[in-house]
């Protein structure tokens, strides 16, 4: 049986054309020494290719060391980075996606340990470092971070175009900027961690100013033909914070430095606060920038079924849907919701014989 589905549309941006909607969502893996990729990245990615997702994002990519949530993040500071990206971004293209990576600082939030080792800060005395961040004010309990000399962004800018740059070379056709999760480029838009009383805090204009400008400096150097994206939270779900109304104006002035997706997830800012989670929660987000902002969006959140990813597509509340932890349960998942959906999707060749 065949049958049009939205899901299994492609979906075509500048230069490139993602064979369906489903994205893996970047997800952490905690599994790099001095950043670099290892034996787990291949199988990890691989895998999420074969099993039919039509775009890879890679992990939170720290474009610093200091940039880094924890000590074994991902990373792409230094060239010696390229080669191991490369075989990752090979084999997902060679499984017919595309291969994006998320490029990230964690500001405030770097020096911790991975989770499964307490996921806490990291004090100096045990390998920890000094955290960067717009103002010296802490998240939660964790130590405050130095505050961001003009110097420091001029530096923190280039490290993400050099990122860029890194990415382009290890062959990744799309970037997607962290903006999101109270990690560094968010720390500057939310009133909460931003007190800033330079041109870069403040008002909203000086607020949004350093995420735009490192917006604008990675869209000027990545090539016309490939899109970069923003990874956004709409919300800090706190009272004083980053609101859903902001993220419009955002996604607006982003629109017009070229970003050509916001991917809309929410939250990350601060330690206490209160987040309503329920299957499809964000998504209201993506479909009111997508809606006020006219750009185009990719929605994530506890969205798990083909049936839902089908339908928030069809009533255009996003453009993409990205899937974390379903993924990370079943590699699969596209090409079982290919089936659901009565939609005949290719699979790899050296798995023909198992097909639905
Ligand atoms: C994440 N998430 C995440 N988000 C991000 O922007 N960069 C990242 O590197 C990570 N890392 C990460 C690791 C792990 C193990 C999980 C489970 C999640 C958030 C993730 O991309 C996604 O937004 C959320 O998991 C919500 O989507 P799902 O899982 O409900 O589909």
């Amino acid at each position: 049986m065949k049958t049009s589905s939205r899901l299994f549309s492609p979906f075509r941006l500048r230069g490139i054309s993602v064979k369906n909607r489903v994205v893996m969502s970047p997800m952490c893996q905690y599994s790099s020494r001095d950043g670099f990729v290892t034996d787990w990245h291949l199988p990890h990615y691989g895998a999420r290719a074969a099993g039919g997702a039509g775009l890879i994002m890679l992990e939170a990519t720290a474009v610093t060391a200091d940039g880094r949530i924890s000590p074994s993040d991902l990373g792409i500071w230094k060239d010696d980075h390229i080669e191991g990206l490369r075989s990752v971004a090979g084999f997902i293209k060679s499984q017919g996606s595309i291969a994006g990576i998320q490029l990230a600082h964690a500001g405030r939030k770097a020096s911790t340990a991975a989770p499964w080792d307490g996921g806490k800060p990291i004090m100096a005395n045990a390998g920890g470092w000094q955290t960067l961040g717009p103002s010296p004010i802490a998240f939660g309990n964790y130590p405050p971070p130095a505050a961001m000399a003009d110097h420091d962004m001029g530096l923190v800018k280039e490290a993400f175009v050099n990122g860029a740059r890194r990415a382009l070379a290890a062959g990744f056709e799309v970037i997607e900027l962290h903006m999101a999760h109270g990690y560094l480029l968010h720390e500057f838009l939310s009133p909460l961690s931003n007190v800033r009383e330079d041109r870069y805090g403040g008002s909203f204009e000086n607020r949004i100013r350093f995420p735009l400008e490192v917006a604008e400096a990675v869209r000027g150097f990545w090539p016309e033909r490939l899109p970069v994206f923003v990874r956004i939270s709409a919300t800090d779900w706190a009272d004083g914070g980053w609101t859903g109304d902001d993220s419009v104006s955002f996604a607006a002035e982003l629109n017009s430095a070229g970003i050509d997706l916001v991917d809309v997830s929410t939250g990350g800012l601060t330690a206490d606060a209160k987040i309503p989670v329920a299957p499809l929660f964000q998504v209201q987000f993506a479909a009111a920038i997508k809606q006020k902002a006219k750009i185009a969006t990719g929605a994530v959140g506890l969205i798990t079924t083909a049936l839902d990813a089908e339908d928030l597509l069809k009533r255009e509340q996003c453009d993409l849907v990205f899937v974390g932890r379903q993924l990370l349960r079943d590699p699969y998942f596209p090409l079982r919701a290919a089936h659901e959906l009565g939609c005949d999707v290719t699979w790899p060749k050296q798995y023909a014989r198992g097909k639905f």
